[in-house]
């Protein structure tokens, strides 16, 4: 692979830009406009100090895997990649744009990937200019420090393209699980239902915010708690996943907690406003019910 394009300066897209630098490889961080595509690269630097200060890696090499990332705010220079992997909002009508946008620039030995949690990769093919050349590579959070990659081939995917894929993420020292084409892929099939579930308890009032995650913690040797790992993963994209999950299957098991929707619908969605099932406002989170 030469240089690695990655859609999406957020969260996940600078996860995946900074642990594909660590990996030797170009990127080409690319989001809405210049500003938010150099935003992102100061998460990655901040990041990567953090890593300096704890020991992990020395200054210089810190400062030579920030030199391989190049924010962009336009497609143009996509031309130059052998992968581009959105990692946007999980919205279908977003990423549909992004495909067609993005895929005016995807060389002809290029594949295009998504990092879409849910969304069926069969169906998003066909906004992509060349449905045997696009996959579903979804990366985990915090994704420098996560040893998994889900790669999903759609109905269309070529077989080179999975070969080709699985060998990239790889090469970036995760492990690999290939899932079939369905809702919620493997993992994400198990984790929403369970954040679900523990936003029912607590909307019912079963038990409260630290109680629920401290039980999953020390009861199942998680290393967070649910609502926590909500917060974490942020309540929105956790609603989007279970709403995705409810439409394309119709089984009500998916149905959103009631309170999931009550706190997306109030701006609290997690770590990244600053507010969710806890406070992240002060020195250590608090819970908030
Ligand atoms: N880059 C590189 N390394 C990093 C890093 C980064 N950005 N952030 C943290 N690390 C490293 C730290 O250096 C540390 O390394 P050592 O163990 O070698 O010291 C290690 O990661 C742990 O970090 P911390 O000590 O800061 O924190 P912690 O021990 O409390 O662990 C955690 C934090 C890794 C997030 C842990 O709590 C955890 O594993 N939580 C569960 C995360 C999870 O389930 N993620 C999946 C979410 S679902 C998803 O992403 C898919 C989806 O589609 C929704």
């Amino acid at each position: 692979m030469r240089t690695i394009a990655v859609i999406g300066a957020g969260q996940m897209g600078t996860g995946i830009a900074q642990t594909v630098a660590q990996h030797g490889m170009s990127v080409l961080l690319a989001d809405l406009d210049q500003a938010r595509a150099d935003a992102g690269k100061a998460v990655i630097e901040k990041s990567l100090l953090k890593l300096v200060g704890r020991g992990k890696i020395e200054a210089d090499a810190a400062e030579s895997v920030l030199e391989k990332v190049t924010p962009i705010g336009e497609h143009a220079p996509f031309v130059e990649a052998s992968l581009i992997i959105e990692a946007a909002t999980e919205q279908e009508p977003i990423k549909k744009a992004i495909f067609e946008a993005a895929g005016k620039f995807l060389d002809a030995n290029a594949v295009m990937a998504s990092n879409t949690s849910s969304i069926p990769i069969t169906r998003m093919a066909n906004y992509s200019p060349d449905p045997e050349r696009f996959i579903g590579l979804h990366f985990f959070n915090p994704v420098p420090v996560m040893g998994l990659i889900e790669v999903i081939p759609g109905l269309a995917t070529a077989q080179s393209t999975t070969d080709q894929i699985t060998n990239f993420a790889k090469s970036l020292g995760k492990e690999v699980v290939l899932s079939q084409d369905e809702p919620g892929f493997v993992v994400n099939r198990i984790l929403l239902p369970m954040i679900n579930e523990a936003v029912f308890v607590l909307g019912q009032s079963t038990a409260g915010i630290e109680d629920i995650d401290k039980g999953c913690r020390l009861g199942l040797n998680h290393p967070m708690g649910p609502l926590q790992l909500a917060d974490f993963v942020g309540l929105d994209t956790c609603l989007d996943i279970i709403k995705v999950l409810y439409k394309t299957t119709r089984d009500t098991k998916y149905r959103p907690a009631p309170l999931l929707v009550k706190y997306v619908e109030a701006g609290w969605l997690g770590r990244k406003t600053g507010r969710g099932f806890y406070d992240y406002t002060g020195d250590a989170p608090v819970a908030t019910r």
